[in-house]
């Protein structure tokens, strides 16, 4: 629904993401309240035309953050201080990159966790990750910053509280012990037993392609949103290594 999320609510859901556990308590990410109707607007066809974005009461950015400590060193002279000493000075490299990333979505699933402790729905945007460029243009985002995910929040209609839990794997797939478990054919072919009815009831199209394994391969790796992103990643690391 497009009811507006009432400040004192959205207050406590700053709140929370705030206090989320952070790597060396460095806090390596930041959040964009996205409140233009024209960037809203925006985002809804730039993450792969999704239009409630537009409608959303409450849309946050999410970015992994290294920039803010890294200006904090040279604000404090380690550039300098790094010369004299004979050393190279350091720049953000992929484990930082990772690090900020961490941080960056245990904020996102805390917001998201209190928001619906407090009946306040949402839904993650991972196709933020596409469209750097675009992204970087429209948020005005420096180098060691990437927009890791969007989260949508709003009111849930009486009918989707209502509605059933959404399934998930059987747990014998996805929890294991001491030791990572591969699963051979036999197994691997129930994999989604559980969500397929979910996912693919009443689209009688879905197995054109041969089979379920098929159709989810071609719906959702080998598409073309998913190539997208994989070349906006690249871009993005390239510059941030830049
Ligand atoms: C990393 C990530 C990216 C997602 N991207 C999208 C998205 O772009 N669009 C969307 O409708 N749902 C997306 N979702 C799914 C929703 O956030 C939500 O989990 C899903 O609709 C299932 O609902 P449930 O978590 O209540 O079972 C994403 C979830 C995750 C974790």
């Amino acid at each position: 629904m497009d009811k507006p999320i009432a400040s004192a609510d959205k207050q406590r859901l700053f709140n929370c993401a705030m206090r989320a556990a952070t790597a060396g308590n460095m806090m390596l990410y930041s959040m964009i309240e996205v409140s233009d109707q024209s960037l809203k607007d925006k985002l809804a066809v730039s993450c792969d035309n999704q239009p409630f974005i537009a409608k959303a009461p409450l849309v946050v950015l999410f970015l992994a953050d290294y920039q803010r400590m890294f200006d904090y060193y040279q604000a404090f002279g380690a550039d300098k201080w790094a010369e004299k000493q004979g050393r190279k000075f350091r720049r953000p490299q992929e484990g930082d990159f990772f690090l900020a990333i961490n941080d960056a979505l245990i904020a996102a699933q805390s917001m998201a966790t209190a928001a619906d402790s407090i009946g306040i729905g949402s839904c993650y945007i991972g196709d933020i990750m596409e469209q750097y460029e675009t992204h970087r243009e429209m948020f005005n985002l420096p180098q060691y910053t990437f927009p890791i995910t969007l989260l949508c929040f709003g009111y849930p209609h009486h009918a989707d509280l209502e509605r059933r839990l959404i399934p998930r794997f059987d747990e014998k797939f996805v929890r294991f012990e001491n030791s990572y478990r591969r699963f051979e054919d036999a197994d691997l072919v129930h994999l989604m037993d559980r969500t397929e009815d979910w996912q693919y009831k009443g689209k009688p199209h879905m197995y054109e392609e041969g089979n379920i394994g098929c159709y989810q391969y071609q719906r959702k790796f080998d598409a073309d949103y998913n190539k997208e992103m994989t070349r906006s990643v690249k871009a993005a690391l390239k510059n941030w290594k830049a």
